[in-house]
């Protein structure tokens, strides 16, 4: 029998889950996060065997891919024991992750051995003072270690993220796709997103496209579109005489929600239909009062898809959503 589909009033297919195991972080991003921030007290934030449950519920309903995010997803306790539960779901094709690499010279190879199959890693910056600086307390050299840490643990395949930031590292673009080609790894030039209000720089002003990221790039690298996806946002193309692809991810400039196949799930258990919308349901709650009553949350999540917003309308000049980053994972 064909595993059931999730599909929004769009007719999208929803097969992509998103699922934030933490909003805490060992880094404290400018783009992301306030200075002073609050977290979750623990009590509100899903237990493993809840995450489980919920990504289970998720699968059963044809779930193909789960992303484990945070906050940093490495700093939960327990997290090698949900890697490990979620990697046997049957049905479930790929279990991947979005990491800092703070935490990856240890972690890699565990991780690894416990069935994650691919990571993306964070890096916006090769410079160390700029890297502290972006990060306000980050120490570029541990990601650096945790970059080669992820190399040696043969994931199918490692991505690196870098947000670019106009007048602050939009000089690294060239830098920053070079380190990806040199150790065979793909990399994806994000374009920022007004979440959360930040005290850090205004965001209309650090905004920049992909269309010009990528005009650097051709300076140096010959570029290929490529039809290729990996079911998630970025645009690939080829670069010449090496194995990397260079992703493009443009919520800004050129607005992909029309093929959007993803939800996400916050660490207290709130099922975002979107990421530039308010639109949740409280699994938690439902999985609190009806402990055990898997048929109730699949039903709950199936009707959620009918709340799934056409799109998102970012505005630079305006921050609609107060969500930070960490609440989602991205
Ligand atoms: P792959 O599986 O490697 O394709 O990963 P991915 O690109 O789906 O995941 P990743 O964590 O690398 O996502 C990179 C960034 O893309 C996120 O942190 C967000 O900034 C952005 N992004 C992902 N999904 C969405 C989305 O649905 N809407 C918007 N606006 N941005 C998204
Ligand atoms: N806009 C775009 N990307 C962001 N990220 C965090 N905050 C933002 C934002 N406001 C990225 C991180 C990481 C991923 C989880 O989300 O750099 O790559
Ligand atoms: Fe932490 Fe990621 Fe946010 Fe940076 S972007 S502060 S690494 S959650």
């Amino acid at each position: 029998m064909a595993a059931p589909r999730l599909t929004d009033s769009f007719g999208r297919d929803v097969d992509y889950l998103r699922l934030s195991v933490t909003d805490r972080c060992n880094l404290r991003c400018t783009y992301c996060m306030a200075e002073d921030m609050t977290f979750l007290p623990k009590q509100q934030i899903l237990s493993l065997e809840e995450l489980r449950d919920i990504a289970a519920a998720f699968v059963e309903l044809g779930v193909r891919k789960i992303r484990l995010t945070g906050g940093e997803p490495l700093i939960r306790r327990d997290i090698l024991k949900l890697v490990g539960s979620l990697a046997n779901l049957s049905g479930l094709y790929e279990l991947t992750m979005t990491s800092n690499g703070v935490m990856l010279p240890k972690m890699a190879q565990p991780l690894k051995d416990a069935g994650l199959s691919r990571i993306n890693i964070s890096i916006d910056s090769l410079k160390a003072e700029r890297f502290k600086a972006l990060t306000r307390v980050g120490n570029l050299d541990e990601v650096l270690a945790g970059i080669k840490a992820a190399g040696a643990a043969k994931f199918k395949r490692i991505k690196l993220n870098a947000v670019i930031l106009a007048g602050f590292n939009d000089d690294e673009v060239l830098d920053l796709a070079r380190f990806a080609v040199d150790n065979n790894m793909d990399i994806s030039f994000i374009e920022e997103m007004p979440l959360g209000e930040i005290s850090s720089h205004k965001r209309v002003a650090t905004q920049i496209t992909s269309e010009v990221i990528r005009q650097q790039l051709e300076t140096e690298f010959t570029l290929m579109d490529s039809a290729e996806t990996t079911g998630g946002p970025s645009r690939y193309a080829r670069v010449a005489s090496s194995e990397s692809k260079i992703g493009f991810i443009s919520p800004m400039s050129n607005n992909f929600c029309s093929t959007c196949n993803r939800v996400r799930l916050t660490a207290e258990g709130r099922l975002l239909l979107c990421l530039g919308n308010e639109h949740s349901v409280d699994l938690r709650e439902i999985l609190r009062s009806y402990p055990g009553d898997t048929e109730r949350l699949k039903t709950s999540i199936m009707q959620a898809m009918e709340n799934k917003p056409e799109r998102h309308y970012f505005d630079p000049e305006q921050t609609d959503i107060v969500r930070f980053m960490n609440m989602t994972g991205g």
